[in-house]
């Protein structure tokens, strides 16, 4: 290619107005809101990066898919284009259509495991680790070492440690119903996972006759990194890549909120034919007929077009380049990111930026506080507010002090990410008068979404 610059792949038909505010606003916005970002009124933030799910912009095609919805209560046609655009890219034999992933992960696990049962995973995200915990069972996280060093730079971080995989089947084989492996590793960085992995692990797996499934939300980002990373694959379609990448595996759980592009939907997919008559009995208690799963007739239609345009190697190029862009802008600038930049988002390690904040007053949440009050924008703490607090009562330090920019897809556009540089570079600038913060009041439960704060001495950060 002549030229060097790459544009969003899309021109924009319509526009979604946001508000710019001041310091002050935001100041006021966050008193309200108890110092927690969750809390605050979309509304009142600029740009938007708590999540990548279901926050995209559909296409035109979309819409128009939207329109051809085929509302029939059983055998909609809809639910066929559905299962066919799965079909073409996994191949898998049964797809069953959920509301989200996370319905997908509930009547799988419900459908398979039991009280005492061990899934390993490269890194379980949080609801798959709670819907395995649910049914009594260890979700353990076996990625490889390398993984869990966010400075270090290795192609495929998200991968999982064969050899502990190989021990695990070995030992405990009786109490393996599945093992799983998420594309790409979103608790681990968004970080992706090579094919040589996935085949190695299939094949350990099935030697032990233990069926191996994908957590697939993002299988077009992963299959883009290894088209660019993994020798012989570079002149390979993504969809060859995806096809290749659900080869060696049994089945897949998926949210649609992520690559199937769409602001609902997910699917489980699978071959073994007991399993998916148990899981399609499991669904029709919950979720509705195995034809349209909790879903309309037009997001299925949404989600079959979507699962199209994520292949699309315009849009995985814009997508990826994104992301690493403001990564190369942090980096440049000394701010500590997890390295190198992951698929979907950019994760800051707040611990190394901000040591003069103690992990008992949460410096990642301090910081993405921080970015909404110069900036007006909203990440996501992934640290000690989210992890700290024990089932006991107690309180122990997370792992890592992160905060999360996730990329809604087809979103924002270049001007977006040069001025989220620009805000974060200003805020590194500044970094030593912001201050910790203290929680006032909390649920014992996933305490990071309700949970009120409040600066150690007053104020978050002095102007
Ligand atoms: N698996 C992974 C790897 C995820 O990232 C998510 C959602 C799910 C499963 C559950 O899917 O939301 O459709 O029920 N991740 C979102 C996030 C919420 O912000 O990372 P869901």
């Amino acid at each position: 290619m002549k030229f060097e610059t790459i544009i969003e792949p899309f021109r924009i038909k319509a526009v979604e107005p946001i508000r710019m505010t001041t310091r002050e606003q935001r100041q006021n916005a966050l008193e309200k809101a108890g110092y927690n970002l969750f809390l605050l009124p979309a509304e009142d933030v600029l740009i938007d990066l708590l999540t990548d799910s279901g926050t995209g912009a559909m296409s035109s095609a979309q819409w128009a898919g939207m329109m051809r919805g085929d509302e029939s209560y059983a055998g909609a046609r809809s639910f066929y284009e559905f299962k066919n655009a799965v079909q073409q890219i996994t191949g898998l034999e049964h797809v069953i259509p959920t509301h989200q992933g996370r319905a997908a992960e509930r009547i799988l696990f419900g459908s398979l495991l039991s009280p005492g049962d061990i899934v390993p995973n490269n890194t379980h995200f949080d609801t798959t680790r709670a819907n395995v915990e649910y049914r009594g069972a260890t979700a353990l996280d076996i990625p490889i070492a390398e993984g869990r060093k966010p400075a270090l730079i290795h192609p495929f971080k998200g991968n999982i440690d064969l050899e502990e995989l190989e021990k695990l089947l070995v030992q405990q084989r009786e109490h393996i119903p599945l093992v799983m492996i998420t594309v790409t590793n979103n608790s681990g960085g968004g970080q992706p996972v090579s094919m040589a992995n996935i085949r190695a692990a299939s094949e350990i797996c099935h030697r032990y006759d233990v069926p191996l499934f994908l957590d697939a939300c993002r299988f077009a980002e992963n299959a883009w990194f290894i088209k660019l990373r993994e020798e012989g694959y570079e002149h390979k379609t993504p969809l060859e890549i995806a096809q290749e990448m659900f080869s060696y595996v049994d089945g897949c759980t998926m949210s649609a909120k992520k690559d199937g592009l769409a602001n609902i939907g997910g699917f489980l997919a699978l071959n073994d034919d007991a399993l998916a008559q148990k899981c399609k009995t499991n669904l029709i208690l919950t979720e509705g007929f195995p034809t349209y799963g909790g879903l309309a007739g037009y997001d299925l239609e949404a989600i079959a077009v979507g699962l199209h345009e994520v292949v699309e190697e315009d849009y995985l190029r814009y997508r990826i380049r994104s992301v690493a862009y403001l990564g190369d802008k942090l980096t440049q600038a000394g701010i500590p990111i997890v390295q190198p930049p992951g698929g979907h988002a950019i994760y800051i390690d707040a611990l190394t930026m901000l040591p003069h904040i103690p992990q008992s007053e949460y410096p990642a949440w301090s910081l993405s506080l921080a970015l909404y009050l110069e900036g007006g924008i909203r990440s996501v703490e992934i640290g000690s507010v989210m992890f700290g607090l024990q089932t006991d009562g107690s309180e122990k330090p997370a792992a890592m002090e992160l905060v999360r920019l996730a990329f809604p897809r087809r979103v924002y556009t270049q001007s977006h990410v040069d001025y989220l540089a620009e805000v974060l570079l200003y805020v590194n600038h500044i970094k030593d008068r912001i201050r910790g913060v203290h929680i006032v009041e909390a649920l014992p439960v996933l305490r990071h979404f309700s949970a009120r704060l409040e600066p150690v001495n007053g104020i978050l950060c002095a102007s």
